[in-house]
């Protein structure tokens, strides 16, 4: 056999350092037991969906648990942000990331609003408010910042530019249940902020979303909105979707959100592992949070550096797969170098710290399903990787 066939038979027959593959954000599956009672009542209830009383347990629930006067919870977390979109009327542009998921940008375009997209600041990867200050016009009718890798946006800067300008500031908290902003949890921030409850997140409902909001007239409005404008039977006062959250998915809420503290905790210790383990890894570099306190630890974003690890992010991406260790490249590329977007007229295309982060980030497995000796199992890899390849 010719040697580089021989080499690549070898390789092939080499098992993978982990049997099971390493999912980034594994859906949590802890209180089986409250979830079954919960469904048990909905089976005896026959009341499967139309605001039943899980989904109302539920919105009170979470508004508590967040320190939110509302939670109006929606089918997914795309759902909720359209309501909200068009709940508040937005129209001209909106100021948002192109560092985020492309779901808002479609949202916004599906209305004809003009998603304007701003850069990143390149530390902690959240909307940079000076960029947004200069995308600021007279068009201009919201910004909707994300809370980027389960940490806070800079909620105070971007309020006063808000309030500047006159326009509501909306938080994309897709990523950041459990996550605070000096001391206090996100999700009663700005007019409005969207959880999404999507299986892959730290709380979930399997599939869902939520908006919270302090303003009650808001909170009815989108109440109204996520079920075709009804208000009483056979009365519809506004022209509505059909966004409603199923007692099923409000039942697993429920049972998520009964053992939330033990989720969180094991996601810190995962991250803290990461923590530990990457620090001593040369060009694999860890992105903290500006607060440590302040993350939900459930994101390991990682920035590769080529010349100090050896090999490229993508290079990276590939070997690690082949071990069963499922990284992915989030968010790559930016929503402004995704087709829809690309040649959009108007669109802001100059974002280099956007296009900087994405070329090398890679993100781990993160959350409450992975281990910590798994961690530790593959930094161990990692460090490997690089003594084998570094220059
Ligand atoms: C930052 C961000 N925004 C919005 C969404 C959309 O949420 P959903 O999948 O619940 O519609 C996601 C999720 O996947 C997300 O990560």
């Amino acid at each position: 056999m010719h040697d580089s066939n021989k080499d690549e038979a070898e390789k092939s027959q080499v098992a993978p350092a982990f049997d099971e593959p390493l999912y980034v954000n594994r859906p949590v599956a802890v209180n089986k037991p409250g979830f079954l009672s919960r469904f048990d009542k909905i089976w005896d209830a026959h009341w499967f969906t139309n605001d039943g009383p899980m989904v109302q347990e539920l919105e009170q629930a979470l508004a508590d648990y967040l320190g939110v006067k509302h939670c109006v919870l929606a089918s997914n977390g795309t759902a909720a942000m359209g309501l909200l979109i068009d709940a508040l009327e937005l129209g001209g542009e909106v100021i948002l990331p192109a560092f985020t998921f492309v779901s808002t940008a479609h949202l916004l375009t599906l209305r004809k609003v003009m998603p304007v997209f701003a850069d990143i600041c390149p530390n902690g990867h959240d909307l940079s408010v000076e960029h947004c200050r200069a995308l600021i016009t007279d068009r201009t009718s919201a910004i909707i910042a994300t809370h980027i890798w389960g940490r806070p946006a800079q909620i105070q800067d971007l309020q006063a530019l808000c309030d500047k300008a006159g326009i509501p500031l909306i938080f994309d908290a897709a990523h950041a249940f459990g996550a605070r902003s000096g001391g206090q949890m996100l999700g009663r921030f700005g007019r409005a902020e969207v959880f999404s409850f999507h299986a892959t997140k730290l709380f979930h409902t399997f599939e869902g979303g939520a908006v919270t909001t302090p303003d009650d007239s808001l909170a009815d409005r989108l109440r109204k909105f996520r079920n075709f404008g009804f208000t009483e039977y056979d009365q519809v006062d506004c022209i509505g979707t059909n966004a409603k959250m199923s007692e099923v998915h409000a039942a697993m809420g429920l049972a998520n959100l009964e053992t939330i503290d033990e989720i969180l905790a094991q996601t810190k210790n995962v991250y803290d592992a990461y923590d530990d383990g990457l620090r001593s890894i040369k060009g694999l570099e860890l992105v903290g949070p500006r607060a440590k306190a302040e993350t939900n630890h459930y994101y390991i974003p990682v920035l590769v550096d080529e010349a100090k690890f050896g090999m490229t992010r993508d290079e990276l991406v590939a070997r690690l797969h082949e071990q069963n260790v499922l990284v992915r490249r989030y968010f790559y590329p930016g929503t402004h170098q995704l087709a829809p977007y690309k040649t959009g007229e108007g669109h802001e295309h100059r974002l280099p710290a956007t296009d900087q982060v994405s070329s090398r980030i890679v993100v781990f497995p993160g959350g409450a399903s992975l281990t910590v000796p798994d961690v530790s199992r593959l930094c161990e890899l990692l460090e490997r990787m690089q003594s084998h390849n570094a220059p």
